[in-house]
């Protein structure tokens, strides 16, 4: 078997999950990752290749969806053998009072962020139980502080907190780390923003990653579960 690690990124096309792909590949690690569009993916594979050839391969595959993400793990498994991180990422953001909120975005954003993150983990399982693997979820501040217009996303996000630390008791004893990573402020192109100079307070893309390749470096007896990271000069 191959001995060069593979990470499994839910959501790699732009962002906070393209940041963690730039990162991990600078350190020598495969990144399959998914998106929902075809050109986005191809375009963010042709970018990330750049980086280290051959090291991008990007799926078309949404997580709402169980068998597109079984069908875009088996592909790596079948191309590169394994899977040692899985990063579930992918998350939308719907903010509207409870008054104007429609089911159609609480809908899709409990499916997003919640639900899809329950798929990628039964889509992921058996590979992280070979690899004795890690799981990162991307949940938000959101997640541990609500806010006006938050209904749905800070539904999803608290949600999250208590499904990833849930399974993290699950999976410990088998050697499959879990943490959840809950940022503030990052300049993504979340909920339709396009990052630009004055984003320059807020936490960067890589910067995330720069924490996932560090958590996957801490000593194999050691899990920190949970983190709160935060820019540290908000505006
Ligand atoms: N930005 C922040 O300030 C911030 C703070 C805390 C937490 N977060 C969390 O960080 C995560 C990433 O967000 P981001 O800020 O990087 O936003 P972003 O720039 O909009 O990126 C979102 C990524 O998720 C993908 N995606 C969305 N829906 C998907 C689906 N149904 N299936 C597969 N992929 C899907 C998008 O791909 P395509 O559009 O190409 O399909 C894109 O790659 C989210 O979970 C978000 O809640 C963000």
């Amino acid at each position: 078997m191959s001995t060069i690690k593979v990470a499994f990124i839910t959501g790699g096309t732009k962002g906070i999950g393209y940041g963690i792909a730039e990162v991990l590949i600078k350190e020598g690690i495969r990144v399959a990752f998914t998106g929902r569009s075809e050109e986005a993916v191809k375009v963010a594979e042709q970018a990330l290749n750049t980086l280290k050839e051959g090291f991008a391969l990007g799926f078309v595959a949404d997580v709402r969806n169980l068998s597109s993400q079984e069908n875009a793990v088996k592909q790596v498994v079948t191309q590169w053998e394994r899977i040692d991180y899985v990063i579930a990422n992918a998350g939308v953001g719907h903010f509207a009072p409870i008054q104007e909120l429609t089911v159609e975005q609480w809908q899709e954003t409990i499916d997003v962020n919640l639900t899809g993150v329950f798929n990628t983990t039964k889509a992921t399982l058996a590979s992280l139980q070979a690899s004795k693997g890690y799981f990162i979820s991307i949940s938000s501040l959101a997640g541990t502080n609500f806010f006006p217009k938050g209904a749905a996303y800070n539904a999803s996000k608290f949600g999250l907190v208590g499904f990833t630390q849930a399974i993290m008791m699950d999976l410990r004893n088998e050697g499959i780390k879990v943490t959840t990573i809950m940022p503030g402020s990052v300049a993504t192109y979340f909920n339709g923003h396009i990052p630009n100079e004055a984003d320059a307070w807020k936490i960067q893309p890589e910067d995330i990653g720069q924490m996932v390749a560090d958590l996957i470096k801490m000593p194999a007896r050691t899990l920190p579960s949970k983190i709160e990271v935060r820019p540290t000069s908000p505006k």
